[in-house]
Protein backbone atom coordinates (compact mmCIF):
# COMPACT_ATOMS: atom_id res chain seq x y z
CA UNK A 1 0.00 0.00 0.00
CA UNK A 2 1.67 3.44 -0.89
CA UNK A 3 0.39 6.53 -0.65
CA UNK A 4 1.48 8.77 -3.25
CA UNK A 5 -1.71 11.75 -3.20
CA UNK A 6 -2.68 13.74 -1.19
CA UNK A 7 -5.37 16.48 -0.82
CA UNK A 8 -5.65 19.92 0.92
CA UNK A 9 -8.99 21.15 1.63
CA UNK A 10 -8.92 25.01 1.81
CA UNK A 11 -11.95 25.92 0.81
CA UNK A 12 -13.14 26.87 4.06
CA UNK A 13 -14.49 30.69 4.85
CA UNK A 14 -11.87 30.87 7.65
CA UNK A 15 -14.91 33.28 9.54
CA UNK A 16 -12.86 32.94 12.66
CA UNK A 17 -9.99 35.18 11.64
CA UNK A 18 -11.87 37.56 9.90
CA UNK A 19 -11.14 40.70 8.57
CA UNK A 20 -7.64 39.48 7.54
CA UNK A 21 -9.34 36.37 5.80
CA UNK A 22 -11.80 38.58 3.76
CA UNK A 23 -9.50 38.63 1.01
CA UNK A 24 -6.34 36.75 2.34
CA UNK A 25 -6.68 33.18 2.50
CA UNK A 26 -6.17 31.63 5.68
CA UNK A 27 -3.72 29.49 4.30
CA UNK A 28 -1.38 32.30 3.08
CA UNK A 29 -1.35 33.96 6.22
CA UNK A 30 2.42 34.81 7.13
CA UNK A 31 4.30 32.02 9.54
CA UNK A 32 7.68 34.24 10.06
CA UNK A 33 9.25 34.18 6.56
CA UNK A 34 6.35 31.20 4.73
CA UNK A 35 2.90 30.91 4.16
CA UNK A 36 0.79 28.55 6.57
CA UNK A 37 0.48 25.93 2.92
CA UNK A 38 4.25 26.02 2.65
CA UNK A 39 4.94 23.74 6.02
CA UNK A 40 1.78 21.35 5.10
CA UNK A 41 3.05 20.96 1.26
CA UNK A 42 6.74 20.20 2.93
CA UNK A 43 4.99 17.64 5.46
CA UNK A 44 3.32 15.73 2.51
CA UNK A 45 6.16 15.78 0.78
CA UNK A 46 8.87 14.44 3.28
CA UNK A 47 5.85 11.57 3.87
CA UNK A 48 6.48 10.58 0.66
CA UNK A 49 3.48 12.52 -1.33
CA UNK A 50 3.98 13.06 -5.32
CA UNK A 51 1.11 14.77 -6.41
CA UNK A 52 -0.71 17.27 -3.90
CA UNK A 53 -4.77 18.81 -4.67
CA UNK A 54 -5.56 21.77 -3.61
CA UNK A 55 -9.49 22.46 -2.84
CA UNK A 56 -10.11 25.82 -3.35
CA UNK A 57 -13.20 28.41 -3.87
CA UNK A 58 -13.40 31.99 -4.73
CA UNK A 59 -10.87 34.35 -3.24
CA UNK A 60 -7.97 31.56 -2.71
CA UNK A 61 -5.82 32.48 -5.95
CA UNK A 62 -3.16 33.46 -3.96
CA UNK A 63 -2.59 30.36 -3.56
CA UNK A 64 -2.31 29.25 -7.07
CA UNK A 65 0.49 32.08 -7.80
CA UNK A 66 2.10 31.28 -4.29
CA UNK A 67 2.89 27.67 -6.21
CA UNK A 68 3.61 28.88 -9.37
CA UNK A 69 7.06 29.86 -11.09
CA UNK A 70 7.17 34.26 -11.04
CA UNK A 71 9.14 34.65 -13.93
CA UNK A 72 9.70 38.70 -13.72
CA UNK A 73 10.22 38.21 -10.06
CA UNK A 74 13.31 35.39 -10.98
CA UNK A 75 14.95 36.75 -13.79
CA UNK A 76 14.93 40.60 -11.93
CA UNK A 77 16.31 38.66 -8.67
CA UNK A 78 19.20 36.94 -10.94
CA UNK A 79 19.97 40.40 -12.53
CA UNK A 80 20.37 42.35 -9.16
CA UNK A 81 22.62 39.35 -8.42
CA UNK A 82 20.63 37.84 -5.38
CA UNK A 83 20.29 34.49 -7.00
CA UNK A 84 19.57 32.72 -3.64
CA UNK A 85 16.47 34.63 -3.25
CA UNK A 86 15.55 33.58 -6.74
CA UNK A 87 16.67 29.73 -6.24
CA UNK A 88 13.92 29.88 -2.69
CA UNK A 89 11.02 31.58 -5.06
CA UNK A 90 11.65 28.67 -7.83
CA UNK A 91 11.93 26.11 -4.75
CA UNK A 92 8.39 26.69 -3.68
CA UNK A 93 6.80 25.95 -7.18
CA UNK A 94 8.72 23.19 -7.99
CA UNK A 95 8.24 20.90 -4.29
CA UNK A 96 5.22 18.69 -5.58
CA UNK A 97 3.50 18.46 -8.62
CA UNK A 98 0.14 20.17 -7.58
CA UNK A 99 -3.42 20.28 -8.90
CA UNK A 100 -6.30 22.61 -7.52
CA UNK A 101 -9.81 22.11 -8.33
CA UNK A 102 -12.62 24.56 -7.09
CA UNK A 103 -15.27 23.01 -4.39
CA UNK A 104 -17.71 26.13 -6.00
CA UNK A 105 -19.83 25.90 -3.04
CA UNK A 106 -19.24 25.41 0.82
CA UNK A 107 -20.69 22.86 1.30
CA UNK A 108 -18.29 20.96 4.43
CA UNK A 109 -15.09 19.21 4.53
CA UNK A 110 -16.47 15.97 3.58
CA UNK A 111 -17.62 17.73 0.43
CA UNK A 112 -14.56 19.59 -0.45
CA UNK A 113 -12.95 15.68 0.04
CA UNK A 114 -15.67 14.15 -2.36
CA UNK A 115 -14.97 16.58 -5.16
CA UNK A 116 -11.47 14.84 -5.23
CA UNK A 117 -12.31 11.70 -6.24
CA UNK A 118 -11.15 11.73 -9.72
CA UNK A 119 -7.77 13.24 -9.07
CA UNK A 120 -7.70 9.91 -5.76
CA UNK A 121 -8.88 7.25 -8.74
CA UNK A 122 -8.65 4.28 -6.58
CA UNK A 123 -5.63 4.33 -4.65
CA UNK A 124 -5.40 5.52 -0.78
CA UNK A 125 -4.68 8.97 -0.26
CA UNK A 126 -4.00 11.98 2.31
CA UNK A 127 -5.45 14.35 3.51
CA UNK A 128 -3.58 17.47 5.07
CA UNK A 129 -6.21 20.47 6.89
CA UNK A 130 -4.82 23.37 5.50
CA UNK A 131 -4.82 25.07 8.76
CA UNK A 132 -3.71 22.37 10.93
CA UNK A 133 0.60 22.22 11.32
CA UNK A 134 2.14 19.32 12.47
CA UNK A 135 6.08 19.05 13.06
CA UNK A 136 7.64 15.58 14.74
CA UNK A 137 10.85 14.62 14.22
CA UNK A 138 9.33 12.06 11.92
CA UNK A 139 6.72 14.02 10.02
CA UNK A 140 2.97 13.14 11.23
CA UNK A 141 1.92 11.90 7.62
CA UNK A 142 4.37 10.01 7.69
CA UNK A 143 3.74 8.32 11.09
CA UNK A 144 -0.21 7.52 9.45
CA UNK A 145 1.27 6.07 6.40
CA UNK A 146 3.17 3.97 8.54
CA UNK A 147 0.31 2.18 10.01
CA UNK A 148 -2.02 2.33 7.45
CA UNK A 149 0.66 0.51 5.50
CA UNK A 150 1.05 -2.16 8.41
CA UNK A 151 -2.49 -2.66 8.91
CA UNK A 152 -3.38 -2.50 5.29
CA UNK A 153 -6.35 0.01 6.28
CA UNK A 154 -7.13 3.47 6.85
CA UNK A 155 -5.32 5.58 9.60
CA UNK A 156 -5.97 8.88 11.33
CA UNK A 157 -4.43 11.34 13.58
CA UNK A 158 -5.99 11.27 17.14
CA UNK A 159 -4.58 12.93 20.46
CA UNK A 160 -6.16 12.94 23.99
CA UNK A 161 -7.75 16.33 25.00
CA UNK A 162 -9.95 17.43 28.03
CA UNK A 163 -13.38 17.25 28.43
CA UNK A 164 -13.79 20.78 28.21
CA UNK A 165 -11.84 20.73 24.26
CA UNK A 166 -13.65 17.75 23.10
CA UNK A 167 -16.78 19.67 21.68
CA UNK A 168 -13.96 21.33 19.07
CA UNK A 169 -13.42 17.87 17.67
CA UNK A 170 -14.37 14.34 16.72
CA UNK A 171 -13.86 11.97 19.06
CA UNK A 172 -13.17 8.17 18.87
CA UNK A 173 -13.99 4.94 20.22
CA UNK A 174 -10.94 2.82 20.46
CA UNK A 175 -11.55 -0.69 20.65
CA UNK A 176 -8.24 -2.10 21.49
CA UNK A 177 -4.25 -1.46 21.14
CA UNK A 178 -3.07 -2.53 17.96
CA UNK A 179 1.19 -1.75 18.33
CA UNK A 180 2.63 1.24 19.77
CA UNK A 181 0.38 4.28 19.67
CA UNK A 182 -1.94 2.44 16.81
CA UNK A 183 -5.40 2.05 18.38
CA UNK A 184 -8.34 0.02 16.30
CA UNK A 185 -11.03 2.32 15.69
CA UNK A 186 -14.44 1.02 15.38
CA UNK A 187 -16.81 4.28 15.88
CA UNK A 188 -16.77 8.19 15.80
CA UNK A 189 -19.08 11.08 16.61
CA UNK A 190 -18.44 14.79 15.16
CA UNK A 191 -18.21 17.54 18.17
CA UNK A 192 -19.41 15.61 21.19
CA UNK A 193 -20.62 17.39 24.30
CA UNK A 194 -18.50 15.65 27.06
CA UNK A 195 -21.54 13.57 27.99
CA UNK A 196 -21.59 12.05 24.07
CA UNK A 197 -17.80 11.75 23.87
CA UNK A 198 -16.30 8.09 23.02
CA UNK A 199 -13.61 8.69 24.43
CA UNK A 200 -11.13 11.64 24.91
CA UNK A 201 -9.24 11.12 22.11
CA UNK A 202 -10.12 13.75 19.75
CA UNK A 203 -9.48 13.30 15.53
CA UNK A 204 -6.76 16.02 14.39
CA UNK A 205 -6.51 17.02 11.08
CA UNK A 206 -4.18 14.70 9.03
CA UNK A 207 -5.71 11.20 7.64
CA UNK A 208 -4.78 8.17 5.34
CA UNK A 209 -7.98 7.18 3.75
CA UNK A 210 -8.77 4.06 1.42
CA UNK A 211 -10.81 5.20 -1.88
CA UNK A 212 -14.17 3.37 -0.30
CA UNK A 213 -14.74 6.72 1.34
CA UNK A 214 -15.88 8.57 -1.91
CA UNK A 215 -18.83 6.16 -2.35
CA UNK A 216 -19.90 6.75 1.11
CA UNK A 217 -19.60 10.40 1.05
CA UNK A 218 -21.40 10.70 -2.25
CA UNK A 219 -24.31 9.15 -0.06
CA UNK A 220 -23.81 11.00 3.17
CA UNK A 221 -26.30 13.44 4.27
CA UNK A 222 -25.67 16.52 5.62
CA UNK A 223 -24.83 16.63 9.07
CA UNK A 224 -24.30 19.34 11.62
CA UNK A 225 -24.34 22.82 10.14
CA UNK A 226 -26.12 21.54 7.53
CA UNK A 227 -22.63 21.14 5.95
CA UNK A 228 -21.24 16.93 4.39
CA UNK A 229 -19.03 16.16 7.41
CA UNK A 230 -16.12 14.13 6.54
CA UNK A 231 -16.29 12.54 10.24
CA UNK A 232 -19.84 11.34 9.36
CA UNK A 233 -18.23 9.33 6.26
CA UNK A 234 -15.12 8.20 7.92
CA UNK A 235 -17.49 6.97 10.79
CA UNK A 236 -19.46 4.57 8.29
CA UNK A 237 -16.12 3.60 6.65
CA UNK A 238 -14.84 2.42 10.05
CA UNK A 239 -17.94 0.32 10.87
CA UNK A 240 -17.06 -1.29 7.14
CA UNK A 241 -13.23 -1.62 7.11
CA UNK A 242 -9.90 -2.13 9.55
CA UNK A 243 -9.11 1.64 10.64
CA UNK A 244 -6.59 3.02 13.09
CA UNK A 245 -5.97 5.86 15.00
CA UNK A 246 -2.72 7.00 15.33
CA UNK A 247 -1.72 8.97 18.80
CA UNK A 248 1.04 10.52 17.04
CA UNK A 249 4.47 12.50 18.23
CA UNK A 250 4.55 15.96 17.40
CA UNK A 251 3.17 19.35 18.00
CA UNK A 252 0.48 20.55 16.19
CA UNK A 253 -0.60 24.14 15.86
CA UNK A 254 -4.43 24.98 15.07
CA UNK A 255 -3.37 28.52 12.65
CA UNK A 256 -7.14 28.58 12.00
CA UNK A 257 -8.22 30.85 15.07
CA UNK A 258 -6.53 33.87 16.42
CA UNK A 259 -4.64 31.83 19.75
CA UNK A 260 -3.48 29.53 17.86
CA UNK A 261 -1.80 31.78 14.98
CA UNK A 262 -0.15 33.89 17.28
CA UNK A 263 0.89 30.92 19.67
CA UNK A 264 3.04 29.89 16.20
CA UNK A 265 3.82 32.90 15.33
CA UNK A 266 5.91 33.35 18.60
CA UNK A 267 7.36 29.63 18.48
CA UNK A 268 8.30 29.82 14.69
CA UNK A 269 9.92 33.23 15.25
CA UNK A 270 11.57 32.14 18.72
CA UNK A 271 13.36 29.16 16.40
CA UNK A 272 14.13 31.81 13.32
CA UNK A 273 17.71 31.95 13.16
CA UNK A 274 18.24 36.06 12.29
CA UNK A 275 15.31 36.57 15.06
CA UNK A 276 15.24 34.09 18.11
CA UNK A 277 17.56 35.14 20.66
CA UNK A 278 16.10 38.78 20.00
CA UNK A 279 12.98 37.88 20.09
CA UNK A 280 13.27 35.83 23.33
CA UNK A 281 15.03 38.80 25.28
CA UNK A 282 12.12 41.07 23.82
CA UNK A 283 9.23 39.03 25.11
CA UNK A 284 10.88 38.78 28.47
CA UNK A 285 11.29 42.65 28.88
CA UNK A 286 8.05 43.45 27.48
CA UNK A 287 6.45 40.69 29.42
CA UNK A 288 7.85 43.52 32.65
CA UNK A 289 6.99 46.51 31.80
CA UNK A 290 4.08 46.50 29.02
CA UNK A 291 2.07 49.79 29.15
CA UNK A 292 -0.93 49.67 26.71
CA UNK A 293 -1.11 52.22 23.66
P1 LIG B 1 -12.95 24.72 9.41
O1 LIG B 1 -13.86 24.05 10.36
O2 LIG B 1 -11.65 25.20 9.94
O3 LIG B 1 -13.77 25.90 8.73
O4 LIG B 1 -12.71 23.72 8.21
P2 LIG B 1 -13.25 27.16 7.95
O5 LIG B 1 -14.38 27.66 7.12
O6 LIG B 1 -11.98 26.87 7.20
O7 LIG B 1 -12.89 28.20 9.09
P3 LIG B 1 -13.87 28.97 10.12
O8 LIG B 1 -14.38 27.90 11.07
O9 LIG B 1 -14.97 29.64 9.34
O10 LIG B 1 -12.98 29.97 10.79
C1 LIG B 1 -11.85 22.59 8.36
C2 LIG B 1 -11.13 22.35 7.05
O11 LIG B 1 -12.07 22.04 6.02
C3 LIG B 1 -11.92 22.90 4.91
C4 LIG B 1 -11.27 24.15 5.49
O12 LIG B 1 -10.56 24.84 4.47
C5 LIG B 1 -10.34 23.56 6.55
O13 LIG B 1 -9.14 23.07 5.99
N1 LIG B 1 -13.27 23.13 4.34
C6 LIG B 1 -14.33 23.38 5.15
C7 LIG B 1 -13.42 23.04 2.97
O14 LIG B 1 -12.45 22.82 2.20
N2 LIG B 1 -14.68 23.22 2.45
C8 LIG B 1 -15.77 23.45 3.22
O15 LIG B 1 -16.87 23.58 2.68
C9 LIG B 1 -15.58 23.55 4.61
Amino acid sequence: MKVRKAVIPAAGLGTRLLPNTKSIPKEMLPLVDKPVIQYIVEEAVSAGVEEILIITNRGKSPIEDYFDYAPDLEERLRFDGKNKDADTVRAVADMADIFFLRQKETKGLGHAIWRARSFVGDEPFAILLGDDIMLGKKPVLKQLVEAAEANSCSSIAIREIPDDAISKYSSVKIDHKISNRVYSITDMNEKPTPDEKLSNYAIMGRYVLTPGIFDILEHTAPGRNNEIQLTDGMKTLCGMEHFVGVDFEGRRYDTGNLKGYLESIIDFALKNEEAGAWLKQFIIDKAKSFEEF
